[in-house]
């Protein structure tokens, strides 16, 4: 029997990078489509050919073909050669911050590349499952409406409608976003309407904080590999606002994978999921501090800057309960302390190879 043929856009990034290795080890023969951009996004700290080489030297039926999402040529191209069984779709401008001063790019990659991508699809594939890598952003800052309470290290909600975190119900509109939520919310909703429009079945991921080994994280994106990355380096991580205690709920790329299993084994029509780590999964900036000087034995330096990244959340927490209630075999497997633990051992070796680099060119 041939094997089921998937395609990953942004295949060498953090999600797209977990979703090769997972499909591939189910049996699929994995296609990705990335041409590095995070790269252009976010300087040298950004790249990720170093990803894209792991998985062409560890994953003997996957294909990388280099290719823009932007250009809708490349990607009819590409889902034409494939014919994708499923398609799981991560390549963006993921920073809430960079997006303000790159509009035009931040909304060619995140609205324009999904839709070439959707039109695509429903050419040449269109019962193939799309799940869709949204965001938590597309709700803007209307989660900062819930009353909230300060406790010694962090926020957290001041009604009991919340304690299991923010549903699917949260309004999107009239909210601050950023530039990158908008864009996002743009992709987002074209994601539904392909389904409810053409029937076709996609979901739409609205991520917490998603993590993992994988990600080449940098100021602008990735919190917590980042976080853990100046903690081990013995850099100075910059605090904006809210006292150090907003909180994410933190989810392994590992579980996201999962997930995407999931539906893709199962698929639903148009659906729209809060993919977080729950509350089980979530800190706040200062006892995330807590938790690398635990593992590292040294306190992390950092600065607090007074003001609050524009239309940031000062507590968010995914409710999970729709992501169990239609797929009820799956659930967290990675702890926040797995996390942790996993994030400290990566980075130690990266800073430790690149020192001996570094030693070894005389540097
Ligand atoms: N990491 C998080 O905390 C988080 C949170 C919420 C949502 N998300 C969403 O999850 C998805 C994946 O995020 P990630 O953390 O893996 O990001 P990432 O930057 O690690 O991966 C994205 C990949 O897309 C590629 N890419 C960018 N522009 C491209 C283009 N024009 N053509 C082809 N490839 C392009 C990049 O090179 C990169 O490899 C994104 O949609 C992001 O918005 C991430």
């Amino acid at each position: 029997m041939t094997a089921r043929r998937l395609l990953v856009t942004g295949s060498n990034g953090l999600i797209g990078s977990e979703m090769v290795a997972h499909f591939h080890d189910l049996g699929w023969d994995v296609h990705g489509l990335d041409n590095n951009m995070r790269r252009e996004f976010f300087g040298p700290a950004g790249d990720t050919r170093w990803n894209q080489r792991r998985l062409v030297e560890s994953y003997s039926r996957f294909t990388h073909h280099e290719g823009d999402i932007r250009n809708r040529a490349d990607v009819a191209e590409i889902v034409t050669s494939v014919r994708p069984h499923a398609v799981i779709h991560t390549a963006a401008q993921p920073s809430h911050d960079l997006a303000a001063t790159r509009a035009f790019d931040d909304f060619d990659v995140n609205a324009g590349g999904t839709l070439n991508l959707l039109e695509a699809i429903r050419h040449v594939c269109a019962d193939s499952p799309l799940v869709h890598l949204s965001t938590n952003k597309v709700y803007g800052d209307a989660p900062n409406r819930i009353a909230l309470r300060e406790l010694p290290t962090r926020w957290d909600y001041d009604d009991p409608a919340y304690v299991d975190g923010i549903d699917e119900t949260c309004p999107i509109d009239q909210s601050k976003h950023s530039i990158f939520g908008a864009s996002k919310l743009a992709g987002d909703v074209m994601v539904q309407e392909y389904g409810r429009y053409f029937g076709m079945p996609t979901c739409c991921l609205r991520g917490g904080c998603l993590t993992g080994p994988a990600h080449s994280a940098v100021e602008l994106h990735g919190f917590l590999s980042y976080l853990v990355k100046v903690g081990v380096s013995g850099g100075v991580y910059s605090v904006f606002g809210y006292q150090g205690k907003q909180v994410r709920d933190n989810i392994h790329s590992y579980d996201v994978a999962r997930f995407a299993e999931a539906f893709i084994a199962a698929p639903r029509v148009a659906e729209v999921y809060n993919c977080g780590g729950g509350r089980d999964n979530s800190c706040s900036i200062l006892e995330a501090f807590d938790q690398v000087r635990a593992l590292t034995g040294r306190a992390m330096q950092w600065q607090y800057l007074d003001r609050a990244r524009e239309g940031d959340h000062i507590c968010y927490i995914s409710n999970l309960s729709k992501m169990r209630a239609h797929y009820p075999q799956w659930d967290i497997t990675r702890s926040l302390n797995d996390i942790f633990k996993e994030l400290v051992e990566t980075w130690t070796a990266r800073v430790e190879a690149g020192r001996a680099a570094g030693a070894r060119s005389g540097g």
